[in-house]
């Protein structure tokens, strides 16, 4: 058994900020599933939101964002991360991160940050590098890891399950305080998969934060890689927490369409810089759906497309910036360039194929503004966490500001609470008369059918009908899968796929609890907004 002051579960944007802002209270694991950078943070494209410039405001980024949140975010919340963000950035700034720049035209040799334009954003606000931020971001924040001898990183090391008072029968744990959540259930660790051994590990602290990031793998296309199937929110249900909002899974518009490309992303900020979306015939079609056209906000360009797409019967659409010249386009662009060239398309000379794809988990693990869980000792920050910054749809390029933001409180209250000691003794993990899995069968088909269902019946456009057709065939999978769960040693696939599932089942049941049409969730059976459900969060409790 190993222990630690605090674990961090996740090793994006969110984990490693909280690492390194807790580290000087005592030791810290970051444990994470793949190699320290894989995570949806490394793919970041378009940038970091936050007010930097004399021509924006606060009162502006908060306009924007409650607007793009379509009635459902938390106005407290937005205004202290929007007000909070210009801080943090200047942080990374000293960290060593490179944000791109620009020569001010009316000043030759002065150079300012180059703030880039995305879709439902009245000013020019996102920082960048290039269109590789995230790689950026990771880089900057992996070597300020690597600097900090108390924190120690296992990588290829998967969370399974939470550690909690309640699941070892002890009940109420007297005298801690530790997020003021005194008395009620604590978590105290983690059991976790040695990827290389296959062995399950005992980790025990004093505080956990869940920073896992998002369940894109849960759908059949998406912009995520691999490691994106929503463990955190899964383990945090298991093991008692609230859950909000789930139904609320933004589509990015512009996925590249090609048989070869898997999972890769044309930023927003290629429409920022210029971009026109067109039907297949060469088209321009956003004109008849919003006044911003191409850059509306992504619900809305998501279900154009899906529109166009269903009404000519196209496999894509296309993404043009032809007009813009070449120079430009590959020196703002150069991963998009490149990576577009090798799939054979030469992005300065024709369009882009494209197509809508599951992005960005908007709901999650109930929290504060400070990470807090209704489970004492736990924290989630990040795409995990649903703070109420998001509403009903995420406004491009907040979330690394939220995890940036909430990751520095959610590490300040864990420094303002008295030290919590980890349990000395923790049970081992029981696998009981396990046998060694014997058909892999089961957990390939599985994970196919679910992620192909939610594509098909819980996608950009839902109805009852579809909801109730998947409800019912993710309980049989349920079903099946626990099966082999409980029968088989665990594997990352096995584990992965239960946690998917669980997920979908939350998605689809948030989706169900929602009767009304509201940013991202749209149900032709209730085509508005229902004025009854604004400010009114989905939130689901295991039990
Ligand atoms: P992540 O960065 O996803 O990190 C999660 C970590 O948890 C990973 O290290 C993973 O391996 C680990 N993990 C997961 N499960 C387990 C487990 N069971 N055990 C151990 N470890 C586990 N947002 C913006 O604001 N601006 C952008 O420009 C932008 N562009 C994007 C482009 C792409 C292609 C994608 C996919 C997303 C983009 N987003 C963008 C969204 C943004 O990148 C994410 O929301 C954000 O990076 C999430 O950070 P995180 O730290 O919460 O999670
Ligand atoms: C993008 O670059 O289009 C992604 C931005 C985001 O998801 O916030």
């Amino acid at each position: 058994m190993k222990h630690f002051d605090c674990i961090v579960l996740g090793s994006g944007i969110a984990g490693l900020t909280f690492a390194l802002k807790v580290a000087p209270r005592g030791r810290v694991a970051i444990i994470t599933k793949k190699n320290r950078a894989e995570s949806n943070t490394n793919y970041a494209q378009g940038g970091i939101a936050a007010v930097t410039s004399k021509e924006d405001s606060v009162e502006m980024h908060v306009r924007d964002t409650l607007q793009a949140g379509a009635g459902l975010c938390k106005e407290d919340v937005v205004r202290t991360i929007v007000q909070e963000g210009p801080a943090r950035i200047a942080e990374l700034i000293r960290l060593g991160m490179k944000f791109s720049e620009r020569e001010i035209p009316t000043e030759p040799g002065v150079h300012e940050l180059d703030l880039g334009k995305e879709g439902g954003h009245s000013k020019r606000r996102i920082l960048h590098a290039k269109d590789v931020t995230g790689r950026e971001i990771e880089r900057g924040l992996l070597s300020a890891v690597a600097a900090q001898s108390r924190i120690e990183m296992f990588e290829n090391h998967l969370a399974i399950d939470l550690i909690t008072t309640s699941k070892l029968g002890q009940g109420a744990t007297p005298g801690i305080s530790a997020g003021g959540k005194a008395g009620s259930n604590r978590c105290v660790g983690v059991y976790v998969l040695n990827k290389k051994t296959g062995l399950v590990e005992t980790f025990s602290a004093g505080t956990v934060l869940l920073a896992t990031g998002g369940c894109g793998k849960v759908y059949l296309y998406t912009t995520n890689p691999d490691i994106a199937t929503g463990d955190g929110v899964a383990m945090a249900y298991r093991a008692g927490a609230a859950v909000a909002n789930m139904e609320f899974i933004q589509f990015h518009p512009t996925c590249l369409y090609h048989p070869k490309a898997k999972s890769f992303l044309i930023s927003e900020a290629v429409r920022g810089e210029g971009g026109v979306l067109r039907t297949v015939e060469g088209v321009e079609f956003m004109d008849q759906y919003h006044p911003l056209k191409s850059l509306a906000p992504r619900d809305i360009v998501a279900r154009a497309i899906d529109s166009e797409m269903k009404r000519s019967g196209a496999d894509f659409v296309l993404l043009d910036i032809t007009h813009k010249p070449a120079k430009f386009v590959i020196e703002r662009f150069p991963n998009i360039y490149q990576t577009c060239l090798r799939f054979g398309i030469d992005i300065t000379k024709e369009p882009i194929p494209v197509v809508p794809a599951a992005h960005y988990q908007c709901g999650g693990v109930l929290t504060n503004v400070d990470g807090e869980t209704d489970i004492a000792g736990l924290y989630a920050v990040g795409e995990v966490a649903c703070t109420g910054l998001h509403g009903a749809n995420r406004l491009a390029s907040n979330s690394l500001l939220e995890a940036l933001v909430c990751a520095h409180r959610a590490a300040q209250r864990v420094l303002a609470e008295p030290l919590v000691l980890p349990q000395t003794t923790l049970p081992n993990w029981e696998s009981g008369k396990a046998a060694n899995p014997d058909e892999q069968v089961v957990i390939s088909h599985n994970w196919d059918e679910i992620r192909r269902l939610m594509w098909d019946y819980v996608g950009i456009v839902r109805t009852n009908k579809r909801l109730e057709r998947a409800r019912k065939r993710i309980a049989n999978l349920q079903e099946e899968i626990q099966e082999y769960y409980w029968d088989f040693i665990v594997t990352s696939d096995l584990l992965e796929l239960r946690n998917i599932a669980v997920v979908a089942e939350l998605i689809v049941a948030s989706a169900l609890q929602r009767p009304e049409s509201r940013g991202l969730h749209y149900n032709l059976d209730y085509p508005n907004p229902d004025p009854a459900c604004a400010q009114r969060d989905t939130v689901l409790r295991k039990g």
